[in-house]
This record gives C-alpha cells, sequence and structure tokens, in this order.
C-alpha cells in the first residue's frame, strides 16, 4: 500500500534503512483497517469491553469520526477532558511556547490537545502502531499537520542525545504503569514498576531536552521517591507541583509538573481552567448523571505544592 508523501513526512526517519521492517508494517496499516474502531460493534474482548463502553471518554469523535486503536490503547489513552485540561494549563503557563515534545505519546490522547494549542507537537512511540493511531486520530481532529512522529525506544532516543537541540518549549510523557494492575500494590513503586525506568532515570532524560517538564503518573505514586528524584536531577530547592486529577469524581491520576513557569503559576492554581465536558452517549442512566455531573464540574485538581 501506497502511503501519501504528505502523511510520510510526518513518520521522522522511517524510510531510513533501519527502520525498513517498521516502514513495511506502516504500509501494511494503511492498508486494512485493522485499528479502526466501528463504535457500533461490540467489544468482545472482555477485558477491554469496560474500556470500550467510556470509549466517548477517551475521543468524544468516535461517535462519527474514525478513531484508531490498539488494545493496549483502550486502558492507556489519557481522558480526552483530562488532557484538554493539561493543554490549556500549559497554553496559560507557558504564552510563548511553540514546540511541546510528547514521548510515549499512544493514541495521541494529550498530543493531539497539545496540537490544537501549540503549533509544533513531536510524539515518541516505540510501537510503529501507536504512532499509525496517534497520527490517523490527529487527521481525525483536524491537527495531522501539526504533529511529527518518531519510532523508536525513549531509552535509546535519550542517550543518543535526540531532541536536545531542537528547542523542545515543554516536554511530556505519560509512561507505561504496567497495565491496569498498577492499583494492586498501595504505594506505586515509580524506581521499580514505571517503565522503562525508574523516575529518577526518566526525569534525568527529560530534563536534558527542557526545563519545563510533565509527567502523567499513577495516583497511588510514591511521593517520597517523586521528591527524591526532583532533588536529585534538579538540586535540593526543586519543587514539584503535583496536580490530582479526576473524571466523574475518580482520581484518574497526578499530573506532576517542574520548572519554574509551571511551579511558580499562581494564577492557575487559583482559577478553573474551562474545559469542555465530554457527552456520554450510552443510554444508561448512571451514565447520564455521571455526564452531567461532569459539565457542572469538568476537572478536578488538587495542588499538593
Ligand atoms: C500510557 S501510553 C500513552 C498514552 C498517551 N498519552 C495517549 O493519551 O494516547 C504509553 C505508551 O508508551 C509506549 N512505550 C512503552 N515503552 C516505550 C519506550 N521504551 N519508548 C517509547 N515508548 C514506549 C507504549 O507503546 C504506549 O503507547
Amino acid at each position: 500500500m501506497h502511503i501519501k508523501s504528505d502523511d510520510k513526512e510526518h513518520f521522522l526517519h522511517i524510510t531510513r534503512r533501519k527502520y525498513r521492517k517498521q516502514y513495511k508494517r506502516l504500509k501494511r496499516l494503511y492498508g486494512h483497517d485493522e485499528y479502526l474502531v466501528d463504535p457500533k460493534a461490540i467489544m468482545k474482548k472482555r477485558q477491554l469491553f469496560k474500556y470500550w463502553r467510556k470509549k466517548e471518554l477517551l475521543f468524544s469523535k468516535v461517535k462519527d469520526s474514525p478513531i484508531y486503536m490498539t488494545d493496549e490503547l483502550w486502558y492507556s489513552v489519557t481522558p480526552e477532558i483530562l488532557a484538554v485540561f493539561l493543554a490549556k494549563f500549559l497554553r496559560a503557563c507557558l504564552p510563548n511556547a511553540n514546540k511541546i515534545l510528547d514521548v510515549f505519546c499512544g493514541g495521541g490522547g494529550n498530543a493531539i490537545q497539545f496540537a490544537k494549542l501549540f503549533s509544533q507537537v513531536y510524539g515518541v512511540d516505540n510501537a510503529i502502531e501507536h504512532l499509525f493511531c496517534t497520527f490517523k486520530n490527529a487527521q481525525t481532529y483536524g491537527v495531522g499537520d501539526r504533529i511529527w512522529l518518531k519510532y523508536g525506544p525513549w531509552e535509546r532516543i535519550s542517550a543518543r542525545g535526540r531532541f536536545a537541540k531542537l528547542g523542545i518549549d515543554c516536554i511530556f510523557g505519560s509512561p507505561p504503569w504496567g497495565g491496569p494492575q498498577y492499583l494492586k500494590q498501595d504505594v506505586y513503586d515509580l524506581e521499580l514498576a514505571l517503565k522503562p525506568m525508574g523516575i529518577t532515570e526518566l526525569l534525568k532524560s527529560f530534563a536534558k531536552i527542557s526545563d519545563n517538564i510533565v509527567l502523567f503518573l499513577p495516583r497511588n505514586s510514591d511521593l517520597h521517591q517523586l521528591s527524591r528524584a526532583t532533588r536529585s536531577v534538579m538540586g535540593a530547592d526543586a519543587k514539584c507541583r503535583i496536580l490530582k486529577v479526576s473524571v466523574h469524581g475518580y482520581v484518574k491520576g497526578i499530573y506532576c509538573m517542574w520548572g519554574q513557569s509551571l511551579v511558580d503559576s499562581s494564577k492557575q492554581s487559583d482559577s478553573q481552567i474551562e474545559v469542555g465536558y465530554v457527552d456520554s452517549q450510552d443510554d444508561n442512566a448512571e451514565e447520564k448523571s455521571e455526564a452531567e455531573a461532569i459539565k457542572r464540574d469538568p476537572v478536578n485538581y488538587e495542588i499538593d505544592g
């Protein structure tokens, strides 16, 4: 299958010899719609059904526009309302910023919302299927022309100093938490459980790219480890700002932020950033009342200093 050259340009370096396997796979993905979501076809995989049921929380356009998902993405994509919130928060804190890097871009949940507000968004993922989903979903949201994608494991890309000289204004990452199992532990070990590296190494790799850093981490993350990693990478006086973010009153995770503009911006902590709500199509009454609740109270966040 032929990939349009306009599209190909958005998959950085993909035609190089060393990526020939990934390029071949990408061409196959363009030829078949194996990851296209049919919103009317009920999800048959039992363990994914609960995510499929709330698909509009992930991508509100899924009901009438093409959205692409792999099995892993069903439980990995950031809910749209939280992605919108973060993009608006960063826009408010970084009024002159243009370039955002989304490491672990998955299905584009965050990258798409960044691209709505920032002119250049780079995404990295070590699954070519996920880069394909990000790009196709970005096209559905009308922002495909603002997104550039790089295939490869972050540990290798970072070790080679890629992106360090690109003038990235803010680097974001929603690393794998190890699947839905992460809540089985009372306290999530950020050094041992986080992939592909512990929090200290991850923070080090991000700090080489930009002073403004955001990570999306489990709500039960060990905050002592977060504090230790902050001091070890950025110095004794460094601060990390933590926003607990919830959807339907359920805390989905924490946005952890570093960098003066993100940590010291008092305006954002005082006022609620306006975000839209996700309208549930489900006929279920409980769902409807949840959607009503979200309309009234779009995103709750608490700031832990
Ligand atoms: C939690 S998901 C990101 C979801 C994304 N924020 C979204 O809203 O669609 C994590 C992603 O990291 C990718 N990933 C896992 N290990 C990686 C690595 N070593 N380097 C780069 N990406 C990796 C996975 O393929 C997956 O797409």
